[in-house]
């Protein structure tokens, strides 16, 4: 499979079979983020892998859909406050550099054969609460697991190269 192949099999996935995922495919998409690029190499992250029951429980109240519920395991991915690149204008780039991560670990699971979804629209202050962690602030969700037969799957809808690429 090539690289566009492999963007083109990516998609949010939101509805999972209860098939746990295999120590070894979970490190394979671990060391995929691990390898990804940041800025000034600073690897301002944490990644928590939610896998045991109790822990499962408390993620699962941070977002409140019946399609999460069906994950086997969570990736909290989170940014290190303290130690991100910050640019002379004020600009922190940790966001980014998570979200490069991030799409490592959706890409890498794909590859797998996996399937993730990004989700950013969680209850922030439980994320606070529940998965405190000093310094660090929550950035994304990833569920992660085998892609249930019935996942809705749409159809892949992006812009044209002509709208969103300007040679000069
Ligand atoms: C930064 C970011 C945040 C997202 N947050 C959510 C979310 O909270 N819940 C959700 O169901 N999908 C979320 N998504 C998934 C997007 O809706 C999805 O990627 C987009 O519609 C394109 O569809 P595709 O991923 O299937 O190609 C998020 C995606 C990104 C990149």
């Amino acid at each position: 499979m090539d690289f566009i192949e492999l963007c083109k099999r990516r998609f949010s996935a939101r509805k999972f079979t209860a098939e746990a995922v295999s120590p070894d495919d979970l490190q394979y998409v671990l060391e995929a983020v691990r390898l990804a690029p940041s800025a000034c190499n600073r690897q301002p992250w944490k990644f928590v892998v939610i896998q045991s029951d109790e822990a499962k429980a408390k993620i699962q109240q941070c977002y409140d859909r019946e399609w999460f519920m069906s994950a086997p395991l969570y990736i909290l991915c989170m940014r290190d406050k303290e130690r991100n690149w910050v640019r002379g204008d004020g600009k922190q780039h940790g966001d980014i550099d998570v979200a490069i991560a991030v799409e490592h670990l959706c890409l890498a699971a794909a590859d797998k054969g996996l399937g993730t979804c990004w989700v950013c629209n969680y209850d922030v202050s439980k994320v606070q609460s529940l998965f405190a962690r000093d310094g660090y602030e929550a950035v994304a969700i990833i569920p992660l697991g085998h892609i249930a037969a019935d996942c809705p799957h749409g159809e892949k809808i992006r812009k044209s190269a002509d709208d969103i690429i300007e040679y000069v």
